[in-house]
């Protein structure tokens, strides 16, 4: 069964590739599962009732309309760079948090104290190419633990600047089993990214319900 009847990818098999994967599943939302090690993909395929199609990264690069990046900045640039026109016409969607380790077992960000990696990475992709934030505000365990919540649902962030766009993830968004709330255009991502206001490790500190997102914004 699919909800969106857009063809969804998601690359990258790690902690948030595999968790998204599962609430995509759970919520009976088929997908393209890529990576680069095909065996980690298929493991994490293994238990998803047929829902999650292994691909390599360039045939869900091809088939996909709908594509969740779900790797390191780098990576993410890396990619953007590799594909390049092929990611023209296509909802791209970033859950990017742009830290790394600090020297006290903590994180620190690693670009600049004004940048979002959400604006960074839409800059560069090409012309048609619509990017999404979204998926990257909870760690991946909350993300895990929080989907489905009764009696009401989690919320997940996004910002899109194309409404069209922003609609298709937010489908994606409750099939993954929250609620979408959306926060507005790119120029929000800071917000939704490690430190930001409405991250689950920033000012927020915890994962929230649509009421309490709703005063948050
Ligand atoms: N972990 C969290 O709690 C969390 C929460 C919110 C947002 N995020 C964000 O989500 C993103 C992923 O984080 P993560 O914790 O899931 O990282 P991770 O566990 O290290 O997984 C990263 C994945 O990216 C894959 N990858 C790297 N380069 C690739 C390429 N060129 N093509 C295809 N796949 C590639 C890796 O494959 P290999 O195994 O082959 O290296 C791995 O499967 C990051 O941007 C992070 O900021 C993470």
């Amino acid at each position: 069964m699919a909800i969106s009847d857009n063809t969804v990818a998601v690359i990258g098999t790690g902690n948030i590739g595999s968790t998204l994967a599962a609430n995509f599943a759970a919520g009976g939302q088929d997908f393209l599962l890529a990576g680069r090690d095909q065996d980690a993909a298929r493991e994490v395929a293994s238990g998803l009732d047929g829902h999650a199609e292994v691909v390599g990264v360039d045939e869900a690069v091809e088939r996909a309309d709908v594509l969740v990046l779900a790797v390191w900045l780098d990576a993410f640039r890396q990619l953007i760079a590799q594909y390049g026109e092929q990611l023209a016409g296509k909802v791209i969607v970033d859950p990017t948090n742009p830290v790394g380790p600090d020297d006290a077992g903590g994180y620190r960000k690693v670009i600049g104290e004004q940048e979002s990696s959400g604006q960074i990475l839409a800059g560069l992709l090409p012309a048609g190419a619509r990017l999404v934030k979204a998926f990257g505000t909870l760690s991946a365990g909350s993300l895990s633990a929080a989907a489905r919540q009764e009696p009401e649902r989690a919320v997940l962030f996004y910002a899109a600047d194309d409404d069209a766009a922003g609609d298709l993830v937010a489908g994606l968004i409750r099939a993954s089993g929250y609620d979408p709330v959306r926060v507005g255009g790119l120029d929000q991502s800071i917000r939704l990214e490690m430190f930001g206001d409405l991250h689950e490790y920033g000012a927020l500190g915890q994962v929230v319900t649509k009421t309490e997102a709703l005063k948050a914004i």
